[in-house]
């Protein structure tokens, strides 16, 4: 456990306390291993948003204390890459691809499809927290377009009626 709870800010204590216990061991365990290389940033990230789903602020600050790197670098990378969450948690994440060869397959009736049941637009949390749902550049599925994921898994020429079906299994 690389944190001395007397080192800790009361405000920043009650964000680690807010971390989900198991979760957070998993956070301990990445940075315990990546300690004293700041370069590891990106890994430890890729774990912390892999065991929460998102990147809650008392994760961001216990990586930054942990690779003892600036609170402003830590929180920049996890702003600057659209692959990172700063929002959530949410328990599943469906995305739908954009880009010319799945637009030109039907994407925009996908992404009509899942804001209407869904309630949100792309790049919002269902209220319950059930779905992120968002629009992104390429999945790299682009011969069996128009191509969605579904929690990371690629499902491809996806019809509306197919990803309304997708959507109503999440949990
Ligand atoms: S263009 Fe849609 S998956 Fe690549």
């Amino acid at each position: 456990m690389p944190f001395d709870k007397d080192e800790v800010l009361p405000s920043q204590q009650a964000q680690f306390d807010a971390l989900e216990p198991t979760r957070l061991k998993e956070l301990d365990h990445a940075i315990a291993k990546w300690k004293g290389k700041p370069t590891a940033l990106l890994q430890v990230m890729h774990v912390a948003q892999e065991a929460f789903t998102w990147l809650p602020e008392g994760a961001l600050e216990r990586i930054s204390r942990g690779l003892d790197l600036p609170r402003a670098q830590v929180y920049g990378f996890a702003t600057f890459y659209d692959h990172f969450y700063t929002d959530g948690p949410a328990r599943n994440t469906l995305r739908v691809c954009q880009s010319i060869s799945c637009h030109l397959r039907g994407a925009q009736e996908l992404i009509a499809a899942a804001t209407k049941q869904l309630g949100v637009t792309p790049g919002q949390i269902t209220k319950d927290g059930r779905v992120r749902f968002e629009c992104v550049s390429c999945l790299g599925q682009c011969d069996g377009g128009p191509a969605v994921s579904v929690n990371d898994e690629p499902q491809h020429a996806v019809t509306p009626e197919q990803l309304n079906q997708l959507i109503s299994r999440l949990k």
